[in-house]
């Protein structure tokens, strides 16, 4: 009886020990970023590569501040009409924007990649 009990009590230390280990390493100032699926790996590396010269492209506020943080941006639109944003704003620009070739295949990659900005 007193071997199952101090069982209990080891199994209580360790979730114990974890709820304080969780604690104490803090949460960073800038969220991490969740772990990316391999469509969303993409649109976050085209977007590093082809837009990060003027868009925030992450969900901290440090990137380039030319155009809106593409957090905002995924808040704004749905998956739908952010895909058809990004062939507007491909063929066209959007005023100081020029226009950036975005085939539909970037695009679609783009939009998984946006959806990891509001998920937390
Ligand atoms: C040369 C700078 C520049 C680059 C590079 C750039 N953008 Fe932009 N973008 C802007 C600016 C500036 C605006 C805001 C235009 C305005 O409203 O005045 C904008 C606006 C947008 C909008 C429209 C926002 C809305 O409110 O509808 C989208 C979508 C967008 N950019 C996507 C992208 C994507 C995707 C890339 C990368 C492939 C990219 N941009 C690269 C400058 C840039």
């Amino acid at each position: 009886m007193s071997i199952q009990r101090s069982r209990l009590r080891a199994a209580g230390l360790a979730l114990a020990f974890c709820a304080t280990a969780a604690v104490a390493a803090g949460r960073p100032a800038v969220p991490p970023l969740p772990a990316f699926d391999p469509a969303q790996q993409r649109g976050h590396d085209f977007a590093m590569r082809r837009c990060s010269g003027c868009h925030t492209v992450g969900l901290d506020d440090g990137g380039a501040q030319e155009g809106p943080a593409f957090r905002k941006l995924s808040m704004r639109y749905n998956a739908l009409s952010l895909e058809r944003r990004f062939k507007e704003v491909s063929r066209h620009g959007v005023d100081r924007m020029p226009p950036i070739a975005i085939t539909h295949a970037e695009a679609e990659d783009l939009v998984a990649y946006f959806d990891t900005l509001h998920s937390n």
